[in-house]
């Protein structure tokens, strides 16, 4: 065999390091494993969360863009939400704290349930009371405060983990280019609960 037959040592391709995970089924085996007849309705009791997440407010180091409780249902194993496309959290905000303005390509809806305070969208400042709504669009900048003396409590739903199991999610936060952080492993480091508060 001469160079240009075999292409050469070089030109060789790689050894297939991956190939234990691939599958070939049938049409009858995919439309089984599609059906995802396992999914359970879920309810979640608002004293569980309610009991967490005064347990996070009470915890010195953690800051406001991250107190928050996540509604999941297992069923969706990592598909990490209340359903495979919809994230629900609950989050607290003290009075006086600010979460900084930063962004993610997921949509956000807020919902007030306790507080008043003010979520600014792209500049745009919105103040809330329980009750209120807001939407913020997919990769807009926003940022929230708590302004009377009460914790802020809200709904936030994001159309987040479907994003991450496509690997598609992206947050800036805070703001800055250099933040930019890709949700996939290795990326980024944390930000938030342990940052360092004497770093800003
Ligand atoms: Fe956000």
């Amino acid at each position: 065999m001469n160079a240009a037959a075999d292409g050469g040592a070089a030109a060789m391709p790689k050894p297939d390091a991956n190939s234990e995970n691939a599958r070939v089924i049938t049409a009858d085996e995919y439309f089984q494993r599609i059906r995802h007849t396992h999914v359970r309705a879920c309810k979640w009791e608002g004293d569980e969360w309610k009991a967490l997440l005064t347990e996070l407010g009470n915890d010195p180091i953690r800051h406001a863009e991250r107190r928050f409780v996540a509604l999941v249902n297992e069923d969706h194993e990592d598909l990490a939400g209340a359903s495979p496309g919809i994230f629900i959290g609950i989050q607290m905000i003290h009075p006086g704290e600010h979460v900084p303005n930063h962004r993610h390509n997921s949509v956000a809806i807020y919902h007030y349930l306790q507080g008043t305070g003010a979520t600014t969208v792209e500049g745009q400042r919105y103040e809330f009371k329980p009750g209120d709504t807001i939407v913020c669009p997919a990769w807009a900048y926003h940022e929230h405060e708590a302004t009377v003396d009460e914790d802020v409590i809200m709904y936030v739903a994001q159309d987040m983990p479907e994003m991450a199991a496509k690997r598609t999610l992206f947050f800036e936060e805070p703001m800055g280019l250099e933040n930019v952080r890709h949700m996939v492993q290795g990326t980024s480091k944390s930000w938030s609960a342990t940052r360092d508060p004497d770093a800003e």
